[in-house]
């Protein structure tokens, strides 16, 4: 496995790759790798000849000053777990070597970018936006890699290559969610979660799973926002940010009865952890 920290050698060594006709995967990460983010990387092994695994925690993406600060960074740990799974290149930039100027660029993205997250986390998108258009760039990866844990930052993504990257021809491959035994959605935030606050965490993927149940009986848009909001309220420690139902590709709400192309997306707070989970219906 090989090591980049400067953008230069690493587009170097992959020009010499795709020289070789090396079919290049990628997976985008900010590190405090988990098995869910191995599981990207264990398809892009499969599906592609080279791995290329970025670790840069975006700083553009944070809309909030503390939530960066606290952002769990473990790099030579994410070395090892790479290496152990067959990554073959790692680049792990500065924020310098990634943002030498200050990043202007605006993205506009209509409603995909606009709701849930984007409502919540107001420039959240577009910083991923300005970190991804640049890392796919610099790789320009045949295959691209991205957990639908973060469902709607696929559509963000997608959206932003078709407007903004019209010469980008690799693709964009939505990967399932890794959860844990009990059922709850890996995430680089979970080690923020103290023992009692892991066990109030099943609640969330457990009422996810309830919400596919009631759905497949035909149960409706309101029905099922009740449920959840009565269902996350038993517990304590967690505090319902929203809940959508959307449908799955245009990420607008969906009322009334339901169709089966939507999804369930929900933000809880776990303390003071903001965790997110989802479910296709
Ligand atoms: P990060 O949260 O580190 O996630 C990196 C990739 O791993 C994302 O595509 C995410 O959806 C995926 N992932 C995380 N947890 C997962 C799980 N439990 N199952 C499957 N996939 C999972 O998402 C980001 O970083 C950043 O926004 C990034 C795209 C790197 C841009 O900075």
């Amino acid at each position: 496995m090989e090591i980049f920290y400067e953008i230069t050698p690493l587009k170097k060594k992959l020009a010499a790759l795709k020289s070789q006709s090396k079919k290049i995967g990628f997976v985008a990460t900010m590190g405090a790798l988990h098995a869910g983010h191995i599981s990207l990387v264990e398809t892009s092994n499969r599906e592609n000849d080279i791995t290329v695994v970025s670790i840069f925690v975006n700083p553009t993406q944070f809309n909030n000053k503390e939530d960066l600060e606290k952002y769990p960074r473990n790099t030579e740990a994410d070395i090892r777990l790479l290496e152990d799974n067959e990554c073959d290149i790692v680049f792990i930039p500065s924020v310098e070597e990634m943002y030498p100027e200050e990043d202007t660029r605006v993205f506009e993205l209509g409603s995909v970018a606009e709701v849930m997250e984007g409502k919540f986390r107001p420039g959240h998108f577009n910083g991923v936006c300005q970190i991804v258009s640049k890392l796919l760039d610099i790789i320009s990866p045949d295959n691209a890699y991205f957990g639908q844990k973060d469902y709607q930052q696929i559509a963000v993504v997608k959206a932003m290559v078709k407007k903004y990257m019209p010469k980008f021809k690799g693709n964009i491959v939505p990967c399932p969610i890794k959860r844990e035994a009990d059922g709850l959605a890996l995430s680089s935030r979970n080690s923020h979660l103290n023992p009692e606050q892991r066990k109030s965490a099943v609640l969330i993927s457990k009422t996810l799973f309830k919400v596919k149940e009631m759905s497949d009986n035909g149960a409706t848009q309101k029905e099922i926002t009740d449920f959840v909001k009565k269902n996350i309220a038993t517990d304590a420690n967690l505090c319902l940010e929203y809940v959508e139902i959307a449908d799955k590709d245009t990420l607008l709400p969906v009322e009334g009865n339901l169709p089966v192309n939507a999804v369930v997306c929900v933000t809880v707070f776990d303390g003071s952890t903001r965790l997110i989970d989802n479910i296709l219906l």
